[in-house]
């Protein structure tokens, strides 16, 4: 039973970071997840939800600070403001190592796999990237974005890690009394818009995507094409083969296999996807009417991952590699080691900074059996 309530103070010693944002402590035997503060670091830590096991909280004073903490940039992104960005009080590096430490404890916790992991920074400062942002409103009509865990709307002035054409635009100067939510894309061909029922051309792979404005793209401008590199590079696709690009979208993989010769089939509950030698299943993965043989496979499944099944269906059709791209690390952990239970092995693991100032983190996997 933990004697603590909402607002309860104490100092604690912060110790390593941990997969959603937060570092993990110690203090007299509760374990305390705490966002806003750096591994090392002794702080004032403001209790803000208490569990049965543990209490998540936010540091609120820095007593003994780290030698990796810069002040955030951005006025919003602290304890009691916007939920966006949590690690803009960390340097580059330490946002680096902070997510590749993420990385190899979920590995090792969840897939039982011992890996030492770097995590690669994309082009740019790490601000000015995201070229997707949904704004909410509030009660009153001002848009902004939600405070962490809540359906509270901070009210924005701007938005630091928006792309410079969304932070160009006037969104969050007016009032949007007759809206919830405001979609915003920077898209590759055009002028930052907010999302109607439009189309928008992006760029990747050295091809043209005409995409639903609203639909799914990476929202790091550099992110798709060092994620089709990444893929290639680890798959090494000959002429001729076969190949699945499940969960395969708008077909950025499927695109990139074909122009190497592949014979490829994309599947997708939503696709609108049409390229030469890209047979398209608009379906669930794991109810479509897959060939029985392949020799690649590119996962790409979201925050969820593939699950059991769907890895079961890829293993059963006996690829010579898999690559792996995940946006969850628990979720990739998870089926590595349901992989690794149909005798699958990690032959290589790539991980990238895809979403600077926030703890999210991108993996590519290669697998082979
Ligand atoms: C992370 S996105 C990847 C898209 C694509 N590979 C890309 O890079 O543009 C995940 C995709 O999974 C699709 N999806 C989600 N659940 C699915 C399911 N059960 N079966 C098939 N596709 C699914 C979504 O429509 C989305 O396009």
């Amino acid at each position: 039973m933990i004697d603590l309530v909402i607002g309860d103070r104490a100092e604690v010693e912060v110790g390593a970071p941990a997969h959603g944002g937060h570092c993990v402590a110690r203090h007299e035997g509760i374990v305390w997840f705490i966002r806003h503060a750096l591994p090392g670091e002794r702080v004032i830590a403001s209790v803000t939800e208490v569990h049965k096991g543990f209490v998540r909280a936010d540091a609120v004073e820095i007593l003994v600070p780290s030698a990796s903490r810069v002040q955030a940039p951005c006025p919003y992104a602290r304890p009691d403001a916007c939920g966006g960005c949590d690690l803009q009080h960390a340097a580059p590096q330490a946002q680096l190592d902070w997510k590749a430490a993420v990385v190899e404890e979920q590995l090792a916790r969840l897939g039982g796999i011992k890996r030492s992991v770097t995590v690669e920074p994309l082009p740019g400062n790490g601000f000015g990237w995201r070229t997707r942002v949904r704004y909410r409103v509030d009660a009153i009509g001002r848009p902004g974005l939600l405070k962490h865990r809540s359906n509270e709307v901070v009210p924005l002035e701007r938005c630091l890690i928006a792309h410079e054409s969304i932070q160009a635009l006037d969104v969050l100067q007016r009032t949007w009394p007759d809206r919830d939510v405001i979609e915003v894309v920077s898209p590759a061909n055009g002028k930052a818009q907010i999302v109607e029922n439009q189309r928008i051309v992006e760029h990747a792979a050295g091809h043209d995507f005409d995409l639903d404005a609203g639909a799914f793209w990476q929202v790091h401008p550099a992110a798709a094409d060092t994620l089709v590199d990444t893929v290639l590079g680890m798959l090494k696709p000959q002429r001729g083969e076969r190949a699945w690009d499940l969960y395969g979208g708008a077909g950025l993989f499927s695109v990139a296999l074909a122009d190497r010769g592949c014979e490829v089939t994309l599947v997708d509950i939503a696709t609108e996807a049409r390229w030469p030698n890209v047979t398209v299943m608009e379906s669930p993965v794991e109810r479509a009417r897959l060939p029985k043989r392949t020799d690649l496979v590119v996962l790409d499944p979201p925050r969820t991952g593939a699950g059991a099944r769907v890895t079961k269906l890829v293993t059963s059709a006996a690829p010579r590699a898999v690559a792996y791209v995940a946006c969850d690390p628990a979720a990739l952990a998870r089926d590595l080691k349901t992989f690794a239970e149909n005798g699958w092995h990690l032959a290589d693991l790539r991980a990238f900074d895809l979403f600077p100032q926030t703890h999210h983190v991108e993996c590519v996997a290669l697998l082979t059996p």
